[in-house]
């Protein structure tokens, strides 16, 4: 049977389950320029406590135990004159993914940035050999309007590009 997935707003409850989802992604190194080592109260401040943000969770509604499969957080990209601008982030957990949690949550939030008044969403740090990634921001209209060279040291590629990725809403 597949899961129901619902998409709601964060609670300062789902922390355990958003940090499940992240730790693995963060310690990696692959995706996010977040340092590899960081702490669970640095990780939590950085994602539910950044001025402005609000955070979305994906949860299995299957069984009573209603397990956080992925988060997302947006954000203005820059205060004042530039926050009508949006940023986000995704991280979709290993035991969620390849089920369309990452297109549900990307969806979401295009759809709640747009309705708090958003005028469009700039992604800073697309790693490009973030393929999967990459290929579901293209699906959800976002274009790549740079590619900063060398500007993220992959633990494996070596010295990748940032993709920076825009859509207006
Ligand atoms: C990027 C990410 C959010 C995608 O989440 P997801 O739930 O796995 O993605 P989805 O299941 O919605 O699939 C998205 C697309 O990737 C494709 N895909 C799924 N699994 C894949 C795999 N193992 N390899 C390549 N592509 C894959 C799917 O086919 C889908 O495309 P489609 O909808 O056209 O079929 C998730 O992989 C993740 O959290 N990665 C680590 C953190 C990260 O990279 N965040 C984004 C930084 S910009």
């Amino acid at each position: 049977m597949r899961d129901v997935i619902e998409i709601r707003q964060a609670a300062d409850a789902d922390w355990p389950g958003i940090w499940q989802s992240l730790e693995p992604a963060f310690r990696a190194g692959e995706t996010y320029t977040y340092p590899r080592d960081i702490t669970e109260d640095d990780a939590r401040r950085a994602w539910l406590g950044a001025a402005g943000a609000r955070v979305l969770v994906a949860v299995s509604t299957t069984d009573d135990v209603r397990t956080v499969l992925g988060t997302a957080k947006y954000l203005p990209n820059h205060p004042g004159a530039g926050a009508h601008v949006a940023n986000a982030s995704f991280v979709v957990g290993s035991a969620g993914a390849g089920r369309g949690i990452g297109r549900l949550l990307g969806e979401a939030v295009l759809a709640a940035a747009r309705s708090d008044g958003y005028r469009s969403m700039q992604f800073n740090a697309v790693v490009e050999t973030n393929e999967r990634a990459v290929r579901l921001w293209r699906s959800l209209g976002f274009d790549i309007l740079a590619t900063v060279p060398e500007a993220f040291e992959h633990p494996t590629h070596g010295l990748v590009g940032l993709h920076v990725m825009f859509r207006r809403l």
